[in-house]
């Protein structure tokens, strides 16, 4: 795939962002996911509350699109007032042709998967740079518990070719865990299996694998938005 300039990559986040809201109705309760192409998604909300009187609640996934969803006036939920959700719309770093995801680039993971596993479909916006064939090439984001996180990695490492790497100097989730990005190249051949063996390691607070649970793909490349729907799609 040819390299896209800065400018391309905004457009096509903007573009994916904003056409993901045409799933969005008065009177749904939805999860707002975390992330640059999300950041549309939550502007064009905003928008449409102003302009278009939409009516919606939301549970946010990171302190970050709290801040920007109550900027843009979009009234958030709390877990007591809600058991479930419509749908969420949420970005990926990468995703797959059976639309299994690595997500958590932006560290939001944990929160990602519980707002997921609570929404009735989950909606992916996306650019182009984001279709692979085989999940990996971006390193797996890994939240651990930081009490003995030196030998949650080490075995981590046991299960990844690569280097196995602690994110930044001192950085923390928005719950207070250091992530692990694991370096496995484009080699996940079984998401499903590496998803579950990586969560039965003690420590292991979240994986960055999402495996069977988007619906839809809103993928933005420079031709246009194309919708990737499972065939089992919820929405
Ligand atoms: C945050 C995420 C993001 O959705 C993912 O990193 C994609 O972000 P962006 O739209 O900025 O590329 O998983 O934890």
């Amino acid at each position: 795939m040819r390299q896209f300039t800065v400018e391309e990559m905004e457009a096509m986040k903007a573009e994916a962002g904003i056409a993901a809201c045409a799933f969005v109705e008065s009177g749904m309760q939805i999860g707002i996911g975390t992330g640059s192409t999300v950041k549309y998604t939550i502007l064009e909300l905003g928008r449409r509350i102003r302009e278009e009187g939409l009516e919606i609640a939301g549970i946010p996934t990171s302190d970050a699109t709290e801040k920007l969803s109550i900027e843009q006036s979009i009234p958030m939920l709390d877990w007591d007032s809600c058991e479930h959700l419509d749908l969420v719309i949420d970005g990926a770093d990468e995703f797959d042709q059976d639309l299994h995801l690595i997500k958590g680039g932006g560290g939001a993971l944990l929160r990602e998967k519980i707002v997921a596993e609570s929404s009735g479909g989950m909606i992916v916006v996306a650019d182009a740079s984001k279709r692979v064939d085989v999940l990996g090439a971006f390193p797996l984001p890994i939240e651990v518990n930081p009490y003995g996180w030196e030998q949650t990695k080490r075995r981590i490492e046991s299960l990844c070719a690569g280097p196995v790497e602690l994110r930044g100097t001192g950085y923390l989730t928005d719950n207070g865990n250091p992530i692990l990005d694991a370096h496995f190249g484009a080699t996940i051949s079984d998401p499903v299996q590496l998803e579950s063996d990586l969560r039965a390691i003690a420590g292991v607070v979240e994986v960055g694998l999402f495996t069977n649970t988007a619906d839809v793909v809103v993928l933005a490349a420079p031709g246009g938005c194309e919708l990737i729907r499972k065939q089992t799609a919820r929405l």
